[in-house]
């Protein structure tokens, strides 16, 4: 609110755009100095003048989708599902956030597909992530209010957002603590549901193999493993990095550049394809998909 904007006006008339200075922030009317005019014409008369610029709140509804796929064998009644966000903010491609997650499960599908798994392995592509979650929200209380007994079929879920992060770190998300801020379920704030500490540390497991090192982050609800902790089904999943800044400890494990941001261009126009370290995606990439075999043959780390 507040914050000082430079506007370029166009009243749709040719050559009827400029430039003003003023503050502009929140809804409501301000009168600002014209500051440069990039046309002549009629709004030639502004110049060093003034104008009134009123700023509305627009609402729109739109229709977004969650993709679905199941695979055609296994046992049904456990379920490993693996999610990632196909939306991206408005303000870019997304590319990282999260084209990298949605690309990641979409070739671990591709590598399943014509292979029998003992339980079977269940695919989402949520729509409307970046909206608050809705995608994943909606398809958990679809379930919850249609089909109750298929939220128990789920024995784990599994999340991919944000996993080709430029100045990456290898972080899992920490299932082995309490869920914090804590997530809200249908009779209050809910804790880590149990298994959640066997899917944290088959990726630890799965890295230590491979000798890379991984770290741990906060499993707070902020992605569509959201939804599903909120129900009491073991969650995990991996994450790079977003806005925040890689410590000096953290480039000592991972590399990259400490004191910088892990995505700059988190939730900026510049997530394009260039924002991805493809290395980082393809190591991610090859810890999901060891993790999802190893459930997709047993869930008994899981569920005892
Ligand atoms: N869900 C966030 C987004 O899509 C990214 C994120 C994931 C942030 C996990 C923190 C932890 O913007
Ligand atoms: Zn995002
Ligand atoms: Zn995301
Ligand atoms: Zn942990």
């Amino acid at each position: 609110a507040g914050a000082s904007a430079v506007l370029i006006f166009n009243t749709g008339l040719p050559g009827e755009e400029g430039v003003v200075a003023g503050t502009l922030g929140e809804p409501g009317t301000v009168t600002v100095p014209v500051v440069g005019l990039s046309h002549a014409a009629g709004t030639a008369l502004l110049a060093g003048g003034e104008v009134t610029v009123t700023a509305q709140t627009v609402s729109e509804s739109r229709q977004s989708f969650n993709v679905v796929v199941e695979t055609g064998t296994g046992d049904p009644g456990n379920s490993v599902m693996v999610g990632a966000h196909l939306d991206s903010v408005p303000e870019g491609a997304g590319i990282n956030d999260n084209g990298s997650g949605s690309a990641a499960i979409l070739a671990i599908a591709e590598a399943l597909a014509g292979t029998e798994t003992t339980n079977t392995v269940r695919f989402a592509w949520w729509g409307a992530e970046e909206f608050g979650l809705r995608g994943s929200q909606h398809y958990v209380e679809d379930l919850r209010a249609n089909d109750p007994g298929s939220l128990e079929n789920i024995a784990l879920y599994l999340n991919f957002d944000m996993i080709g992060s430029p100045n990456h770190g290898r972080f899992v998300y920490d299932g082995d603590h309490s869920a914090f801020p804590p997530v809200q379920g249908p009779e209050g704030p809910v804790t880590a549901p149990e298994g959640s500490a066997a899917i944290e540390a088959a990726f630890h497991e799965h890295f230590g193999s491979v000798g890379l090192a991984s770290g741990e982050t906060e499993f707070s609800g902020r992605s569509d493993y959201g939804p599903f902790i909120a129900e009491g089904i073991p969650s995990g999943g991996l994450f790079t990095g977003a806005e925040g800044i890689k410590t000096v400890e953290q480039a000592a494990l991972f590399g990259g550049r400490a004191g910088v941001a892990y995505d700059f261009c988190y939730h900026a126009a510049c997530d394009d394809l260039a924002n991805v370290d493809v290395r980082g995606l393809e190591e991610m990439t090859d810890a999901a998909a060891a993790v999802v075999s190893r459930f997709a043959a047993s869930t008994q780390d899981v569920d005892g």
